[in-house]
């Protein structure tokens, strides 16, 4: 016996079922619809290959449902088996280990035996190919990338030493990663043993690998410890920020994570500014109730999460602190919990009742409070002063053939660009890109800071290079931002109106449906 319950916005109807005293197995019999908000089917056009169509599923926060019939709450931990059938040239991948194939017919099976949220629930199928990357990790991307993926991703078998000699053993066999087509709406995609990665981290000489240690990350926050729910995102996300920053120390060393963290830090403060720092979406405990969390969700819980901890870590000393967090992982591993489970068991390991040392942390203005609390620490960064050196003299006159720029890194050059006023000339920005070519960057985060000062700036020269960006690529995060500023002039509307026309049903529903809210348009 069982029911259907009315449509709720976002959050969709509940199926109700009769439980019996005798019920010991429930079987729902389903079909899912094509355009469930959680696939994405692209044409063989939207592939590098061009031969074959792709079907990727994106389940978080809570998309899981409108795929699979399941109580999608993070509150809950399953397993689950699956037998996917696809034709017979393409390969299908799983949030789980392959436990049967028959390729010929194009029959896969899988299992998952550890128990996870259902937002990891994650399907892909596709011309694929596999290529490993150590003992216990490797890659799968379409025939084109493969190469490029397996150079670009070289290190995971040393990040997932480095993560486990802090936090403890990787609990999930393997670790491999799955390259998407562009239209990806998101950067990285935590999915179980199996992470989704937007393609535009392919920058050609790994200068966006800490997406990798982030995603790997969450193997042990968000995967192992997971949020009970979304107002306490911050545990996933704060927390993988967090460990994320501690892989790049290990991997590239103390100045590298310092400057990975000084752009972490702008991005909050300009995260702060803009929602305004008596929002209450500025607090790390978030109060989503009526809310599609997609819709709560902002730079927020990931970098005041990650400056949180760096400030525990400073009161307490790295020793005390990653015992700590080692022994938070063991303790609540393959649990779900709240943030009052996160704060009694750091009041039970570390402040052991010391009031004059509680009182310093202020943690309540760090979870309940809005805006940044006054004992958040300030990252720097000596490389980064030698930039802005380099900013002022390019700013005073100097061409930008004569800066020094010997030996930066990506992120010298993200901090470059980020320095800059945001009022140029046009022959200033041509200095600039006949001299350092930020177009023709294979790093999409260059890419994307520069085509911000094209549009801000309304630099003729930088609009095809728009164009391309925004016909191709549908990671929301870099789109939506894009968008944004050209809707900001009239004549900038038109012209997101025009290469939206064309852009829309090449992203997934996730991209879209913002970028329909941006323009004004509905579906
Ligand atoms: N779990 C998130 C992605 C996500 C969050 C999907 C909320 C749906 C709802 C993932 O770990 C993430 O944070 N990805 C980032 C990259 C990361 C390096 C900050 C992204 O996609 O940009
Ligand atoms: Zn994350």
């Amino acid at each position: 016996e069982y029911s259907l319950g009315d449509s709720v916005a976002y959050l969709g109807r509940p199926l109700r079922i009769a439980i019996l005293p005798h019920s010991q197995v429930v079987t729902v019999y389903y079909r899912t619809r094509p355009n469930a908000m959680a696939l994405q089917w692209l044409s063989p056009g939207q592939t590098a290959g061009g031969r074959f169509p792709f079907l990727f599923t994106q389940s978080q926060a809570i998309l899981a449902r409108t795929w699979i019939p399941c109580q999608d709450t993070p509150a809950n931990k399953i397993t689950y088996t699956a037998r996917i059938r696809v034709p017979a040239q393409l390969r299908a991948v799983m949030s789980a280990q392959l436990s049967a194939m028959d390729n010929k017919n194009g029959i896969y099976e899988f299992e998952m035996k550890y128990p996870i949220p259902p937002y990891l629930i994650a399907l892909a199928v596709g011309e694929l190919e596999y290529r490993p990357l150590g003992p216990r990790s490797g890659v799968y991307a379409e025939p084109s990338v493969i190469s490029r993926a397996a150079f670009e991703f070289a290190d995971t078998e040393k990040m997932m030493q480095i993560a486990e000699n802090l936090w403890g053993p990787y609990r999930w066999d393997k670790y491999d990663i799955l390259v998407l087509p562009p239209s990806f709406p998101f950067g990285g995609m935590e999915n179980a043993r199996l992470t989704f990665v937007t393609p535009t981290i392919l920058a050609g000489d790994r200068s966006l690998v800490s997406l990798i240690a982030h995603e790997l990350a969450h193997s042990w926050s968000g995967n192992l410890v997971t949020a009970a729910n979304w107002d306490n995102f911050w545990l996933n996300e704060g927390i993988t920020t967090y460990l994320e920053n501690r892989i790049m120390e290990a991997l590239e060393g103390k100045e590298y994570a310092r400057m990975l963290s000084v752009l972490g830090y702008q991005d909050l403060l300009a995260e702060i500014e803009s929602l305004g720092e008596n929002n209450a979406d500025t607090r790390l405990h978030l109060d989503l109730a009526g809310r599609d969390p997609d819709e709560g969700f902002t730079g927020i819980p990931y970098d005041k999460g990650r400056m949180f901890l760096t400030m525990l870590e400073q009161a307490f000393g790295r020793k005390k602190w990653d015992a700590f967090l080692k022994s938070y992982f063991d303790h609540f591993a393959f649990r779900s919990i709240t943030t009052t489970d996160f704060l009694s068991f750091l009041q039970q390991e570390l402040i052991r009742g010391d009031e004059q040392t509680e009182s310093l942390l202020a943690i309540d203005k760090w979870i309940y409070g809005t805006g940044l609390p006054e004992n958040c620490p300030v990252p720097t960064s000596y490389e980064f002063q030698r930039v802005e050196t380099q900013v002022q003299a390019w700013l005073e006159g100097t061409p930008a053939a004569r800066l020094q720029t010997d030996n930066w890194t990506a992120l010298h050059w993200l901090h470059f660009l980020r320095q800059l006023p945001s009022s140029l000339s046009a022959q200033q920005m041509a200095d600039l890109e006949n001299t350092f070519h930020f177009t023709n960057s294979g790093n999409s985060e260059i890419l994307f800071a520069w085509l911000v000062h094209v549009i801000e700036n309304d630099y003729q020269e930088g609009y095809p290079a728009l164009e391309k960006f925004l016909l191709t690529v549908g990671r929301r995060k870099f789109v939506k931002p894009l968008y944004e500023k050209l809707a900001g002039t009239p004549q900038g509307l038109r012209k997101a109106q025009q290469i939206y026309q064309k852009a829309r049903r090449r992203y997934h529903p996730v991209t879209y449906l913002t970028i329909d809210e941006i323009l004004g348009m509905k579906g």
